[in-house]
């Protein structure tokens, strides 16, 4: 059972608003659900869609099969570095010398980590600071895992190495940067990890989602499968092949290559993770906002709100209200900057003062418009941690 509108009523009571929760509870649940979700495989933690230090620390400290962080910039990963994280990969390239330089001096100080690579432009900026420091940096490789069907892209697009052929080329340069060492491989199945199947009353749609999404997957496993053997013919071992998110993990695992997956999202469960077949996470982040005016009978306005998600534009990025149950947002206004007026009929009183909850369609973005999260265990707020916003660091 899920908590109700009295419960966390309740239990934040005299809390200024607004706020950003967890619900350690359904927190803890996730960690250990997502665990027995990736069977053997070990979970790299996609600090995107967690943006907490220390709730990164929980679910390392949870069980030794949560190993190392998927960074999403280098000065986050050198600031984690310093904070004592260690096995770090930044998921994404870096181009600054300053920023590589960040991660050489870390790595010179015996921290394990990867930056992320598909180009020679890239080897040859992450040379050139590993040869100035005089260290040598470990690369990933990004494998490009979207699928090409006639007339459909299906998938994201990211690295330029979608192919044996093109995996060859880029080992082919790899001798001409002996200040690089490629020591992992990661492919990320955006089309298969973050789009769900099974949206409530779209029967349709998720039928074809579910066919492409079927049809995808044999072959960007078996592209998966060769581009790894050929990495691992050429370079010798690899510490890791990372494959995977959050809504593919019982797809991911049965590729015998892969050595870990990258979760993120399933921690806190945003809306956008509702809708998956697979599996089902407890929703354990959240954010209340005031009534502040009742400008007519059943219209309840509140102050702020408005945390809208990237991506495509889309109904879906919007915030939902959660709790109490019924609440909707006046098509033309929706959730606002400073005011967001929700229609409710149900049967809470609700008064001035009161909080209304919400739920963000992401997961990490939450993190960038709160310094805290306001943790709450068995009906009672126990800490208030910050967010890496609340840590004074914002690295997009
Ligand atoms: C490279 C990469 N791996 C994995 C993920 C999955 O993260 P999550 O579990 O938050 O969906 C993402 C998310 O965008 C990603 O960019």
């Amino acid at each position: 059972m899920l908590p109700t509108y009295s419960f966390y009523k309740n239990a934040f009571q005299g809390q200024p608003k607004p706020f950003a929760f967890v619900d350690l509870d359904l927190f803890d649940r996730n960690v250990k659900d997502i665990l027995s979700r990736a069977k053997d495989k070990k979970i790299r933690i996609a600090s995107k869609s967690l943006r907490s230090v220390s709730l990164m620390k929980r679910i390392l400290e949870y069980d030794p099969q949560y190993q190392g962080i998927m960074c999403f910039t280098a000065p986050e990963a050198a600031w984690l570095a310093s904070l004592g994280f260690d096995d770090l990969l930044v998921a994404y390239p870096t181009c600054h010398p300053e920023h590589i330089m960040m991660v050489a001096e870390h790595i010179k100080k015996g921290k394990k980590i990867y930056l992320m690579t598909d180009k020679v432009e890239h080897l040859q900026r992450i040379n050139d600071i590993g040869k100035q420091r005089k260290v040598i940096i470990p690369v990933c490789l990004d494998l490009d895992m979207s699928s090409k069907f006639p007339g459909l892209y299906f998938g994201v697009y990211r690295s330029s190495v979608n192919s044996v052929a093109s995996a060859k080329e880029y080992l082919d340069r790899l001798a001409d940067f002996p200040f690089v060492s490629l020591k992992g491989v990661m492919g990320y199945e955006a089309q298969i990890a973050g789009l769900g199947n099974n949206f409530k009353g779209q029967k349709i749609k998720n039928s074809v989602i579910k066919l492409l999404q079927s049809s995808s997957i044999m072959e960007i496993s078996a592209r998966r499968k060769k581009v790894v053997q050929l990495v691992v013919d050429s370079v010798g071992s690899l510490d890791f092949v990372n494959g995977g998110g959050t809504g593919s993990i019982e797809i991911t695992r049965e590729e015998e290559h892969v050595t870990e997956i990258a979760v993120g999202s399933g921690f806190y469960t945003p809306t956008l993770f509702d809708n998956y077949g697979k599996f089902k996470h407890h929703p354990a982040a959240g954010y209340a906002i005031e009534i502040v005016r009742q400008p007519q009978k059943n219209v309840y306005t509140c102050l702020g709100g408005g945390y809208v998600a990237s991506g495509a534009l889309g109904a879906d990025k919007l915030p939902t209200p959660y709790l109490p149950e019924g609440c909707s947002f006046y098509v033309n206004e929706m959730a606002g900057e400073v005011q967001t007026p929700l229609i409710y009929k149900g049967e809470e009183n609700l008064k001035i003062g009161d909080p209304v909850f919400l739920r963000h369609s992401k997961a990490g973005e939450l993190c960038e418009r709160f310094n805290h999260l306001l943790l709450l265990q068995n009906g009672e707020v126990v800490e208030k941690i910050p967010t890496y916003r609340g840590d004074g660091k914002c690295f997009l």
